[in-house]
């Protein structure tokens, strides 16, 4: 077997301390950090001066066939946005067009150092053949709409298990369970697909308590939070990450703290729509696993992991008035490490140590907002742009090379997704 050897290069390893490590990959795992096994031959060495090895960062919520819809319709109330601007083209979009919107948000994702992320999609197969021809590794829930136990519903989960099926030779993908929300699943609904995780032991993905219509809209039909629903229907009995939890009520972060929820807070979608701001310092505070998402370009309309940092840990020091909330580590973590935990992976992804996969963003430090390198950990928060990512490691194999995407053919990807547009808005 061969393998990669980076030598030399500043490294960002757990706990986010920075040291020059030499690290050997090989079998699509990091085999050795500043320790050289025996029998070890690197083919491809990669030069580490002024470069930084960082764990690739995990989107946890996003939906990827939407990149195409990126500014479609901004600046509109949220009514609007959803159905004049998104439905009238979901309405219109192919499989094929699916297709093309996971390949341009992988495009966007993997440029800048996203090297696994958690995708809800309405075109079952879609994202996944993204994923595999990408060399990406991605989270796949098919978006579950349902009431009671009416034929729509269960045509949605046997689509998801169809697809783990076609796609069970591929270790990149994984998949869970997607109730979209309490307001396109009833309750008995919710249950039907609580029972089927528990039952087949997969997660669960859903959006909750996103916006103050939501919360109106289950406590009228309900008498509560749609937190406290989903734990009556037994959605939280399985491993569950739950995007947005903007408009949390008295209760709802205990709630979750009880059953290990994973709550993905989507900082600029929940400004650019007008929601809110999730209650991340609260949920730190109280122990609850915060991992980070973009959630679609429709509505960010970046896939941006970098410029998310930098505004997750800004607007809560602003909000709380306390220029110590949400600290520079404590960002890096929640864009790397709470998002495998969130996503079952925390022993293969996340860091970089010893026996996980090789997943890692490559960031050429030689960047003018990266200089001087008084705090590496700070620049990577509130300096980087993103785009100082210059080669990307998935599973062990480089899929973009200093600034080259290797495995996607970036300007057949950039036409495709202008013609959608073209045709469906004829
Ligand atoms: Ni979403």
């Amino acid at each position: 077997m061969s393998g990669i050897l980076i030598k030399g290069a500043k490294t960002l390893l757990p706990g986010n301390e920075i040291r020059e490590c030499d690290i050997c990959i090989e079998g699509g795992r990091i085999i050795g950090v500043n320790n050289v096994p025996a029998g070890f031959c690197a083919d491809r060495i990669i030069e580490g001066a002024d470069r930084l090895v960082m764990p690739g960062l995990i989107n946890c919520h996003t939906h990827s066939y939407m990149a195409f819809m990126r500014s479609a319709a901004d600046d509109v109330p949220f009514m609007d946005w959803l159905f004049k601007g998104v439905s009238p083209i979901e309405d219109n979009m192919t499989d094929e067009d699916a297709y093309w919107g996971a390949c341009l948000a992988i495009i966007e994702m993997m440029r800048t150092g996203t090297t696994c992320f958690s995708d809800m999609q309405m075109n079952p197969g879609m994202t996944s053949k993204a994923v595999l021809e990408s060399g990406m590794r991605a989270v796949i829930s098919r978006g579950l709409v349902g009431s009671g136990n009416d034929e729509g519903g269960r045509m949605r989960l046997d689509q998801t298990y169809r697809e783990m099926e076609e796609f069970k030779d591929c270790d990149r993908l994984s998949f869970m369970l997607g109730p979209h929300a309490p307001y396109t699943c009833d309750e008995e609904y919710l249950k039907i697909v609580a029972s089927e995780a528990k039952e087949h032991g997969m997660g669960i993905h859903i959006h909750l308590s996103e916006s103050v219509s939501e919360i109106d809209q289950i406590n009228e039909k309900y008498g509560c939070t749609p937190i406290a629903l989903a734990e009556r229907t037994g959605i939280f009995d399985s491993r569950c990450v739950a995007a947005h939890c903007v408009q949390l009520k008295d209760g709802d972060i205990e709630i979750m703290k009880d059953h290990n929820v994973s709550v993905v807070t989507n900082p600029a979608s929940n400004m650019k729509l007008g929601n809110g701001f999730c209650p991340v310092p609260e949920l730190l505070e109280a122990g609850v696993n915060v991992c980070l998402g973009t959630d679609g370009a429709a509505s960010n309309n970046r896939l941006n992991m970098f410029s998310e940092m930098e505004l997750l840990s800004l607007i809560h020091k602003g909000t709380h008035r306390s220029p110590v909330c949400v600290s520079a580590k404590e960002t890096l973590d929640i864009a790397t490490i709470n998002g495998a935990k969130a996503l079952g992976l925390e022993s293969e992804i996340g860091s970089v140590e010893e026996g996980k996969k090789a997943d890692l963003a490559i960031i050429d430090l030689k960047r003018p907002a990266l200089q001087p390198e008084n705090d590496i950990v700070s620049e990577l928060v509130y300096c980087a742009g993103g785009y100082e990512v210059d080669t990307v490691i998935i599973d062990g194999e480089i899929t973009m090379e200093n600034g080259r995407i290797l495995t996607l053919d970036e300007e057949e990807v950039y036409s495709h997704t202008a013609a959608i547009m073209r045709r469906i808005r004829g």
